[in-house]
């Protein structure tokens, strides 16, 4: 029979790998709950609807990256390319904006998206994002982005670059959509055909682009950044102010393009010199507009997602946790009483293993010395010859004791 492998753009999580996840699991759920944060898991999947009018219709991810299918009774349901939606739905669902503001909330789950599979992009992949509603406070925004860097500090990601800019309100973004296209138009003899392609759906994507000539015509083409409201303008400058007394270093980059529709105001995302072409590491950005969109109430908010896999790839000081070993039970004949002394051990909350491959004694030791186990015993019947593998002396012992003795000890 032919062997069969996991789809493409997918990957198992090995013990070693899961064991390293769950440290940067803990590392970072300690800092977010430390700064007010509680968990939500949302369903891996939700009406495809959510995705089309949070994320927005026109974005790539909408547009050809879900997973979307029948649930048998005609209503389409999508496995979730992104958390930011779902949180939200969470919030209308639960009437989360009856709690006292900002209501905080992290997530550390699996994402699905139909990309074109390379090193750093997957088509399940996980993130850790962090959502705060209900505040339009600049402190929120400096807060959160400091919350992110000291993460990935505390991480090891090597390397780190934060880009800032903000997108001001939605009817200014909508008003630049249009001079920026018509900018395009004006240009479009010069543009990559894609991006040409593109232009009335989805202008802002052009700044994406990798291709010279485009990058030469948006060189010189109308910057958001330029236009913002007298509002939004002092709301990004307090951000800025309060980003410099954290110390964070960061970089304005108007054309900063993400590739979701919901963003209003400020917008960031750290890379990592680090990872190659899929250098982004973390993102965000408010998307005030969005809990409305979704049929909620006016709800300001800001958030982020950092990718677990793209932590693993750009830093190098995570490694797999030991995992402790107190007793390995060896025996030659008396596998019951091994058995039962097992049984013992583990009920008393001992790290304890017993032999399960029919190794010789001296092969016995070999694994109990790979497992790195404290104690060593070979169970003869109703005595038990101990050996401490750290002091290197051994005994013998009653069996019926072993067990109270290394509690004990
Ligand atoms: P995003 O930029 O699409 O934002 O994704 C955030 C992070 O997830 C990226 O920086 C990257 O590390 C990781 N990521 C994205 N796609 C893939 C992939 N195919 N394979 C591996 N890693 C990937 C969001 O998803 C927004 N929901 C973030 C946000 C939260 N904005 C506001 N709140």
């Amino acid at each position: 029979m032919s062997k069969l492998t996991a789809p493409r753009g997918t990957f198992d999580i090995l013990p070693e790998q899961a064991s390293v996840r769950a440290g940067i699991e803990r590392s970072a759920c300690e800092l977010l709950e430390a700064a007010g944060y509680g968990r939500i898991e949302t369903p891996s999947f939700e009406v495809t609807e959510l995705f089309a009018r949070g994320v927005g219709e026109a974005t790539d991810i909408v547009q050809k990256e879900m997973y979307s299918f029948d649930d048998g009774g005609g209503r389409s349901l999508t496995l979730r390319p992104e958390g930011t939606a779902p949180v939200c739905r969470a919030y209308v669902d639960h009437g989360m904006h009856k709690l006292a503001a900002p209501v905080r909330l992290y997530y550390l789950s699996s994402f699905f998206r139909a990309e074109r599979p390379q090193a750093g992009r997957y088509r399940q992949f996980w993130q850790l994002g962090a959502e705060s509603l209900g505040s339009e406070d600049p402190a929120v925004d400096a807060e959160t982005i400091v919350l992110l860097a000291r993460i990935l500090a505390r991480l090891g990601v090597a390397g780190v670059r934060l880009r800032l800019a903000s997108l001001g309100s939605p009817e200014t973004r909508a008003e630049y959509r249009v001079d920026l296209a018509r900018y395009l138009r004006a240009n479009e003899q010069r543009l990559a055909p894609n991006v040409r392609e593109r232009i009335e759906l989805n202008p802002l994507r052009a700044f994406d682009s990798d291709d010279p000539a485009t990058r030469e015509v948006m060189e010189q083409a109308p910057r958001l950044l330029e236009r913002l409201s007298a509002d939004d303008a002092e709301h990004f400058s307090t951000v800025r102010e309060l980003l410099g007394r954290a110390g964070i270093v960061y970089e304005i980059d108007p054309t900063l393009v993400r590739g979701l529709d919901y963003y209003t105001r400020t917008l960031f995302e750290f890379t990592s010199d680090a990872l190659g072409a899929q250098s982004g590491v973390a993102g965000g950005g408010r998307y005030d507009g969005l809990v409305e969109q979704l049929g909620g109430p006016p709800t300001p908010g800001i958030g982020w997602a950092a990718g677990i896999e793209r932590i693993m790839m750009a830093s190098s000081g995570l490694r797999a946790e030991q995992v402790e070993v107190d007793l390995y039970l060896a025996f030659e004949a008396a596998r019951a009483d091994a058995f039962e002394t097992l049984i013992q051990a583990r009920d008393a909350g001992l790290a304890a293993q017993m032999e399960l491959a029919g190794r010789s004694l001296k092969g016995q030791l070999k694994q109990a010395e790979r497992l790195g186990a404290r104690f060593f015993a070979v169970v003869e019947g109703d005595s038990v010859r101990l050996r401490d593998m750290h002091a290197g002396t051994e005994e013998t012992v009653e069996r019926g004791a072993l067990v109270d003795r290394l509690v004990a000890a």
